[in-house]
């Protein structure tokens, strides 16, 4: 297999996986890509490798330019084993000169390794390696999404290499964000980050000022995964600042799972009193949709509407892992409302408003519950409180 010139002498040396559609807990329904890249120079540099069950690719693209012993340094920018999974091996076959890899990079290759006689040499923010006629040099991004992750910067060519950042899980034939589809690009580009970068919000705004501090000039961003932004670096700088700042685009999500449809009841008369505040939702029924899908939702939305039936005193359980994966990712700056059909204890409310409190949702109603099949009046309280959440939206617009 051949590989990709991306700029001069730096060429694609990547993996495309059609096949994988689950990547822990996140459905890759569209594959994704693993991209490493090679630069031509006095030492002849890798930067980063991939998964173990794509390493046949990866050398065939590899050895179209050079061979594993002519290289001489190899970037970890990140150790998470989709990226990592061959770099043993290759190690094995290259006997680099150098790893480089951030102070925390080292740390975790030992733990992933287990090999102290490893070359490594820390990349030091500020402190550039010349490979010949091209600089490295490196920026600190730590818990984005690793602490061992970081960025490599190529000075010449104005490449940034920015490991996970900016990246998508898309398999495609294409390279580059001008040669597929702009929507495809955005949902995938959206996905990624509210599935992966989220709860580091504030993380990225601060590397966003330090790069613009930096007055870092940037021709390109080669993700690890997916395209390579070359038309339009700043469409992804753009979308990441935005998303980081937790702002709301004034649409409201209803995201629910009901036992005999009386909370899905429910759900569609909270939607009809978002329709009379003129307020776009989403009704998601986790029975239909992947709970890594309705996370590209909640990241713009103003509004989330939580819903679910009482089983056993507790949440329905895909409401139940639902809310635990959300926890986890921590979006802020929600306004929240709990509610749901119950036939003798009726816990769930609770526990959603308890969900929410805890990742500090702006929960403008105690909550709606209704014993087994909710009456016209009850219904009236339901649109009521989607025109009140509807009312909210709008105030904070
Ligand atoms: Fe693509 Fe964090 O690995």
């Amino acid at each position: 297999m051949k590989s990709v010139q991306i700029s001069e002498n730096i060429y694609w040396v990547g993996a495309i996986d059609w096949d994988i559609r689950d990547f822990h807990g996140y459905s890759t329904n569209r594959g994704t890509t693993y991209n490493a890249f090679l630069i031509i120079d006095e030492k002849i540099t890798l930067i980063d490798t991939v998964k173990a069950t794509m390493k046949e690719e990866f050398y065939s693209r590899l050895t179209d330019i050079v061979k594993p012993e002519q290289i001489d340094y190899i970037v970890v920018n990140h150790v998470e084993m989709d990226h990592s999974g061959i770099l043993p091996e290759v190690i094995e076959k290259v006997k680099p000169e150098k790893i480089i890899c951030s102070k925390m990079g080292k740390k975790a290759l030992l733990d992933h390794f287990h090999q102290p006689e490893w070359p490594y040499e820390i990349a030091v923010p500020g402190e550039d390696i010349s490979i010949g006629k091209k600089t490295l040099s490196f920026l600190e991004t730590r818990m984005l999404h690793w602490p061992d992750s970081m960025f490599t910067y190529v000075k010449e060519d104005k490449i940034l290499f920015s490991s996970d950042a900016f990246g998508q899980h898309l398999a495609s034939s294409e390279r580059f964000d001008d040669e597929i589809d702009q929507s495809l690009l955005l949902e995938e580009l959206t996905k990624y980050y509210a599935n992966i970068l989220t709860l580091f919000s504030p993380k990225v705004q601060k590397l966003l000022e330090s790069v613009a501090e930096m007055n870092l000039e940037i021709n390109m961003i080669a993700p690890d995964h997916g395209v390579l932004f070359r038309s339009r670096p700043e469409f992804a700088i753009e979308c990441y600042d935005k998303w980081s700042k937790n702002v709301g685009n004034g649409t409201a999500l209803i995201v629910y799972d009901t036992m005999w449809k009386s909370t899905e009841k429910m759900a569609k008369h909270i939607a009809q009193g978002l329709v009379d505040e003129k307020i776009p939702y989403k009704l998601r029924n986790l029975q239909h949709y992947h709970h890594s899908d309705v996370m590209s939702e909640v990241l713009d939305a103003s509004a989330i509407l939580l819903g679910c039936s009482t089983l056993n005193n507790g949440l329905v359980p895909r409401m139940a892992g639902f809310l635990m994966y959300l926890r986890g990712l921590r979006p802020t700056n929600k306004i929240g409302a709990a509610f749901g059909s119950f036939g003798w204890s009726g816990e769930a409310v609770k526990l959603l408003n308890e969900a929410m409190e805890e990742m500090k949702f702006d929960i403008i109603h105690p909550g709606l519950r209704f014993k087994y099949i909710p009456r016209e009046s009850d219904l009236e309280q339901c649109m009521e409180l989607g025109r009140e959440v509807g009312r909210k939206i709008k105030e904070e617009l």
